[in-house]
């Protein structure tokens, strides 16, 4: 038997906090309060939780680790990325299975089951829809009905490569709907991107500040309000992945206004990176900011703020995609060959800590909504995960509100040669992180172990997933009787 018990901390969950005793057995949380000490078993290892608080482990809805992408593979493989995750908080990821257009999705997906053997972490996937026909559909069944993946990805841009047409999204979202899955979207219109990038080129300039220039804000804004508008019309629900813009959050906050399921997911880069970095004199800084969409003007993350406080955007992730300096000098002399992509996994908790709760922004329960529990509840993971709770998976961090670090390049465990926090002091540390009711990360000691993580199977959304397509029914114009 393994049994942990963490006394003294305050349990923060995303609906209250509660000074308490945790007790976990065998990897999963058995007792709380007053029981959890005298049901510890004899040899029960302990932990002093006093000064701090006990969170559900956070869930990264949005990695790619081991992503062949733009000619070249993500630094950070399923181990280095997951175990970087676990020092700093994070207990679970989703992770992309991203087939190649004609490439069946169960082939994928079981190519990528197989990279995610050597995870430190628990993870699960969303599958990537890059093109149709039937057997995409039937795979798709097989997916949700075998795997227990509930969430389907649709890329609105990356032109020539992994880009869905209408056609597709709206084959995808009507079938993601028959089988109670979440389409999910990257919202950036592919077209104008191809063309802005072109013209922005021919304009002579080839350099990293070429990137932001040519995917502006309505790029953006455009695609998810015609996800949104497909999503309404079939009356499917919406996630819309890395939302960086006014005009993306807006379209959200409009489509819930009318009563719409639309979610949108924030990474902790876009909460506090400018698009300055695009403008830095050493090409190796400014490549490595390159991804999409791009870092935007400041005046978008007090709007993306907001969005997190008013509830009208839900989930924090990383999109940690790291390529190494050698990689994004792929696009020395040309931007569009910068290979897309930033981390963040291992600091994705402290950098949203210390910019929300630290600056009076969010409420720690509030913290444990974006960070853990929203995330499991729109990918059905709760209440497995992203509570504290009787039954649940004993997925924990013990947090610090006052230990404090500066983030550096030199310290992170991710294998990528870059930190876009590089410098940035945070206040608010996982002193220990818990992963299977063991203590994998303690003081600085990470003890991530490959292989030990397990896949989450997501079970479908039941009949209530439907029922937001009857709306569009009632909607729909009946036939006048003459
Ligand atoms: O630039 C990014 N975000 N790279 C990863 C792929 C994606 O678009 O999510
Ligand atoms: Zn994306
Ligand atoms: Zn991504």
């Amino acid at each position: 038997m393994n049994a942990l018990l963490i006394q003294g901390a305050t349990v923060v969950n995303a609906d209250c906090e509660q000074r308490a005793d945790v007790l976990c057995v065998d990897g999963r949380i058995a007792a709380i309060g007053e029981r959890a000490a005298s049901e510890a078993p004899a040899g029960c290892e302990r932990l002093d939780g006093s000064g701090r608080l006990l969170m559900p482990g956070g869930i990264d809805p949005h990695t790619h680790m081991q992503l062949p992408f733009m000619g070249t593979v993500t630094a950070d493989d399923f181990f280095s990325g997951t175990a970087a995750g676990l020092a700093g908080g994070t207990t679970s990821i989703i992770d992309f299975v991203i087939p190649d257009p004609q490439q069946p999705l169960m082939d994928a997906y079981r190519q990528w089951r197989g990279w995610a053997e050597k995870s430190a972490a628990d993870h699960g996937f969303h599958v990537a829809v890059t093109w149709w026909s039937e057997g995409v559909a039937e795979d798709m069944g097989r997916l949700v009905r075998d795997e227990g993946v509930n969430s389907f990805k649709h890329f609105m841009a990356y032109k020539n490569a992994i880009m869905c047409d209408d056609e597709t999204l709206v084959n995808s979202f009507r079938r993601a709907l028959e089988l109670g899955a979440m389409p999910t979207v990257h919202a950036e219109n592919g077209e104008l991107v191809y063309l802005l990038q072109a013209e922005v080129a021919k304009m002579g300039i080839t350099g990293p500040e070429g990137h932001p220039l040519s995917r502006p804000p309505m790029v953006e804004g455009e695609a998810a309000n015609r996800a949104i508008a497909i999503a309404d019309v079939l009356g499917v629900p919406i996630y819309i992945v890395h939302v960086s813009c006014i005009e993306a959050a807006e379209a959200i906050a409009r489509a819930r206004a009318r009563g719409q399921r639309v979610y949108g997911e924030v990474l902790a880069g876009h909460l506090v990176i400018d698009d300055s970095v695009y403008r830095h004199p050493d090409f190796a800084t400014a490549a490595a900011h390159v991804m999409s969409p791009p870092f935007r003007p400041k005046i978008h993350q007090d709007f993306l703020w907001r969005g997190l406080q008013a509830g009208s955007l839900h989930t924090t992730a990383t999109d940690h995609c790291t390529f190494c300096a050698p990689q994004k000098a792929a696009g020395r002399e040309d931007f569009r060959k910068i290979p897309n992509g930033c981390g963040g996994i291992e600091e994705r908790m402290s950098v949203i800590w210390d910019a929300g709760v630290g600056q009076g922004r969010l409420t720690p329960s509030e913290f444990v909504a974006i960070t853990s529990a929203n995330c499991a509840k729109l990918f059905n993971l709760y209440p497995r995960k992203g509570c504290v709770a009787v039954g649940a998976d004993a997925d924990l961090v013990l947090w610090d509100p006052s230990a404090s670090k500066t983030i550096s390049a030199r310290t992170h465990r991710s294998k990528v040669d870059f930190n876009i926090f590089e410098g940035r002091t945070v206040t608010g540390l996982a002193s220990h992180t818990i992963s299977q009711g063991r203590v994998v990360y303690a003081d600085g000691d990470l003890r991530a172990q490959a292989g030990v993580g397990r896949y989450i199977k997501r079970p479908a959304f039941g009949p209530n997933f439907q029922a937001v397509q009857r709306r569009a029914e009632v909607n729909a114009p009946t036939a006048v009787a003459r």
